[in-house]
């Protein structure tokens, strides 16, 4: 499914017609909804089944979107008891880093792996990863 894109106000942005409609081409930014700390450790994976494009990954201790297949329909965010799931200008400030390290799960090379994930195209058929990012492998654990 081709990724959705949102447009935002820019100073780049030209106005056509009556002023109302601007065409904002040099921000045009992908968006995403994000998993934050809550999932680490609970892993309740109710978020999962709600996804249409299976872009819910699951690492050790969390589970992670991946940014680029993510479609931004909102129907994880609900689904999720413990209130992890963000979209992604939503995340209050500390939560903010997980933004960026969904994207790395996926962007960089794992601890015991060569290479990035990239994009698998569905997690259901990759199964479980079992690691976790750098930041997410260093949180404590619950006593
Ligand atoms: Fe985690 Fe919530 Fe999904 S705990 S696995 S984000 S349902
Ligand atoms: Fe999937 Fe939609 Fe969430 S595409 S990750 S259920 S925002």
């Amino acid at each position: 499914m081709a990724k959705l894109y949102q447009g935002l106000w820019s100073s780049e942005c030209r106005s056509f017609g009556h002023g109302y409609l601007h065409l904002c081409i040099a921000s045009l930014k992908a968006m995403t909804y994000v998993i934050g700390s809550a999932c680490v450790d609970v892993m309740d994976k109710s978020c999962v089944q709600e996804c249409p494009v299976d872009c819910i990954y699951e690492g050790g201790r969390s589970l992670y979107i991946n940014p680029d297949e993510c479609v931004d329909c909102g129907a994880c965010k609900s689904a999720c008891r413990v209130g992890a799931i963000y979209y992604e200008i939503d995340l209050p400030e500390d939560e903010r880093q997980h933004l960026s390290d969904n994207a790395a799960f996926f962007h960089e090379a794992l601890p015991g792996r060569a290479d990035p994930l990239g994009s698998p195209g569905g997690a259901t058929d990759l199964g479980r990863v079992g690691v976790d990012t750098p930041l997410v492998a260093a949180m404590p654990r619950p006593t």
